[in-house]
């Protein structure tokens, strides 16, 4: 047995006024496997712009974890940039915010080894998304997959995050984080991660496809009609949102059982209108889906229409986004070297002439 050694609890404050005393550090990611859509922003970065005012923000987008499905070069940078811009116009502040792409602090890659050594296979074994993702030939995914969920508790670790907010699919990985933080403070410091707590808020945690009110709404559904992207314009939104799966039930009312689809296009619209779900039922029990459709597409567009009209601004100059990037991993990095090197003490890891 190695001999235990008490970690500071030190949290290293980074960001705010100085004046305002914040709850906690928040941490979260996002893939850039494709463009961002409604469930993302619905059920995570609408909630990560509202969390700035109250907590340390990290934001990421995980360009790592994107290389377990995306294998162009040209793609892959592309994408980096354009989920930048979309979380930049829906009001991530870099400001207030740290944010940046994970390829970029070394720590994320580093603590993934350390936990990769304290996780048991079973843990991962358990894993639906893997599963799912990996299909029938498991045998040809790649190792990366597999150890997908341990660099993601590494990116919520590298910076002792307290909370993370996410939609309800990240849920099963968000327990596997806190038991590897577990596992590692067993074996080397009591209390030296703290155990992150899942922050799945609001009724639109799982936004379901447009077409299948029992898929989840993904990026990678190969049906572009599924989803709304948040590149997509006023016609096109319109146009899903008119061709969306409906039921040949009497008026719009909540039933996830039997009218999944009345139900999430329900859930949509409370959440663009920021109001209780029992309102808008109340106010569309007797109508046709036409007109339920028709209100739902014009509050759509007004929603997000300014969002990617932000966003195609910003694209139009990727510089900016990448001094943006830059700018937020050395601030990254400011929080998470530290960790990493009492992480490297902690388990013994001998530094030669440093
Ligand atoms: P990703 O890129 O699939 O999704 C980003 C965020 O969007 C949420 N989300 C949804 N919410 C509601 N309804 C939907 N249909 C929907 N689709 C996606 C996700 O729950 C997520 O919050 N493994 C993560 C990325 C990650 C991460 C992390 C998250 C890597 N490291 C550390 C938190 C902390 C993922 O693939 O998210």
């Amino acid at each position: 047995m190695w001999p235990k050694k008490r970690a500071s609890k030190h949290v290293t404050r980074f960001s705010g006024t100085g004046e305002q005393a914040m709850q906690g550090r928040i941490f979260s990611g996002i893939q850039p496997t494709h463009g961002i859509q409604l469930g993302n922003y619905l059920g995570a970065i609408r909630n990560w712009v509202r969390l700035q005012d109250e907590y340390d923000c990290v934001y990421c987008v995980v360009d790592m974890h994107a290389l377990t499905t995306v294998h162009d070069r040209a793609t892959m940078a592309a994408n980096i940039r354009e989920v930048t811009a979309a979380l930049l116009a829906c009001g991530i502040d870099p400001k207030r915010s740290v944010l940046f792409n994970q390829s970029q602090v070394d720590a994320h890659a580093k603590l993934a080894w350390v936990l990769n050594c304290v996780t048991p296979l079973g843990w991962l074994n358990r894993m639906t998304q893997f599963k799912e993702k990996a299909g029938k030939n498991r045998e040809k995914a790649p190792a990366g997959l597999f150890v997908y969920p341990v660099l993601q508790a590494a990116d919520i670790l590298a910076y002792k995050a307290t909370h993370v907010p996410v939609g309800e699919d990240q849920k099963q990985h968000l327990e596997l984080s806190r038991d590897v933080a577990g596992s590692f403070n067993n074996r080397f410091a009591e209390d030296f991660f703290p155990l992150p707590e899942p922050m799945i808020l609001g009724d639109a945690a799982r936004v379901m496809s447009l077409r299948d009110g029992t898929k989840k709404m993904s990026k990678s559904d190969p049906s572009d009609m599924s989803r709304i992207n948040l590149t997509d314009d006023a016609d096109a939104i319109a146009n899903k949102i008119r061709k969306a799966k409906s039921d040949p039930h009497h008026g719009i009312t909540w039933d996830v059982e039997n009218r999944p689809e009345a139900s999430n296009l329900l859930t949509i619209f409370a959440a663009l209108s920021d109001r209780p779900r029992e309102d808008v039922a109340a106010e569309y029990a007797d109508a046709q889906f036409s007109r339920f459709k028709s209100d739902l597409a014009d509050l759509t567009v007004e929603k997000i229409g300014p969002v990617t009209a932000e966003m195609r601004r910003l694209m139009a100059d990727p510089g900016q986004i990448d001094a943006c990037l830059a700018e937020g991993a050395e601030r990254a990095r400011a929080i998470a070297d530290p960790v990493i090197e009492e992480v490297y003490d902690l388990v013994g890891f001998h530094r030669s002439g440093g």
